[in-house]
């Protein structure tokens, strides 16, 4: 899949999930469901804002995947223990499919790449690591620098 149709089917998939809805798996066609909810994040001046004070990101673990008209991947959202966040692409750095959160790891569903939720690679094919966003936070909201 070239560059231009897998960008343009992101974004019909985004539209076709409704996004902004709560609780909507990302699950594109021939992809594991994820258990990170799809959820449109608000971008002014390359600068996503996300207000984490919801139900979906009250725990250590738990993720979401923001979506936005600006982004190409959606942009994995996840608490870590100390309650900040991690900010991580999902487009896997295999061959750019969309990865997948689970319980415990990241995990693409074409070739099985892993990584841990800070991007870095558990398992191959992939040799590189996930990219990562700079995640400000300041009380419940995120600030992403695109
Ligand atoms: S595209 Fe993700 S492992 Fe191949």
């Amino acid at each position: 899949m070239t560059n231009e149709t897998r960008r343009e089917f992101l974004k019909k998939t985004a539209l076709l999930l409704g996004a902004g809805a709560t609780g909507t798996a990302l699950n594109t066609a021939g992809c594991a469901p994820s258990t990170a909810p799809l959820l449109r994040a608000q971008v002014t001046d390359s600068v996503l804002r996300f207000d984490t004070a919801i139900p979906e990101l009250a725990l250590s673990g738990d993720g979401v995947a923001l979506v936005s008209d600006y982004l190409e991947y959606p942009i994995l959202l996840i608490r870590r223990t100390d309650g900040t966040f991690s900010a991580i692409s999902a487009e896997c750095t295999h061959l750019g499919c969309i990865v997948k959160k689970q319980k415990l790891v990241l995990r693409c569903p074409c070739h099985g790449s892993a990584y841990d939720f800070e991007g870095t690679v558990l398992n191959g094919p992939t040799e590189v690591p996930l990219h990562q966003f700079r995640a400000k936070q300041t009380g419940t909201i995120v600030e992403i620098r695109l």
